[in-house]
């Protein structure tokens, strides 16, 4: 299992050290959550802070969108420095664009599927993506509490995975602490973003080796 903890939990007023620590703990992606207002009721920072993010570490940067027409700036964040760029297909009126044009600048794709948002809206898209990410929880804030019904998205992803021989890993976001991490894994988690869980850890870096070995 690769931990992929989010910044969203982290100190804002000293980022470039919480992003030394996460790899200094173990932590094996930056997971970084753009939220625009509109499409989530919270607004958290854009590409000058992925700028930031990628000068101080060398660790993968995940950058999970939760934005409006995320079409318009998929290409911005990934010439600011993310390797991998997901957002959410309900949220865009050009999925297959927002997609191509990451592509097309050489990084990693991904679609989200949100809480409320059925499996389905990914289908048409699976055998293009790198990284499928179901939410445990409704996007736009951290610390909330793990919904597992939310995971027989993540079974159906690994299922269709194993019929279709598609590349996409599955990565779940929001909620997922070392008490629900082992379920994660059952259902076909390959990646489990980790905000709270371990920016709120009295231990980091054996909250993190705990979730490894799940
Ligand atoms: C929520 C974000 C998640 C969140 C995870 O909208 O997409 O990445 O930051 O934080 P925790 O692990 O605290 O739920
Ligand atoms: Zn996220």
């Amino acid at each position: 299992m690769l931990i992929a903890p989010s910044v969203l939990s982290a100190d804002f007023g000293n980022m470039a050290e919480a992003v030394i620590e996460v790899k200094a703990w173990g932590g094996d992606i930056i997971h970084c959550d753009v939220m625009d207002g509109v499409y989530v009721p919270n607004i958290t920072f854009g590409m000058p802070m992925i700028k930031a993010i990628r000068k101080n570490t060398d660790l993968p940067v995940d950058v999970h969108l939760m934005i409006t027409k995320p079409e318009r700036y998929v290409g911005a964040f990934c010439d600011a420095g993310a390797d991998i760029v997901t957002f959410h297909p309900d949220a865009s009126e050009d999925v297959q664009g927002a997609l191509d044009i990451i592509k097309s600048k050489g990084k990693k794709c991904g679609l989200v599927v949100n809480a409320d948002v059925d499996f389905d809206i990914v289908v048409p898209y699976l055998d293009q993506i790198d990284l499928l990410v179901i939410m445990t929880v409704q996007a736009g804030f951290g610390g909330q509490s793990f919904k597992p019904e939310c995971l027989d998205k993540v079974r159906t992803g690994e299922k269709l995975r194993n019929e279709h021989e598609y590349k996409y890993l599955i990565e779940a976001d929001g909620g997922v602490i070392e008490d629900n991490i082992a379920t994660c894994k059952e259902a076909g988690v390959d990646i489990a973003v980790a905000g709270s869980a371990v920016f709120r850890s009295k231990d980091p870096r054996k909250t993190i080796e705990t979730m490894h070995n799940c």
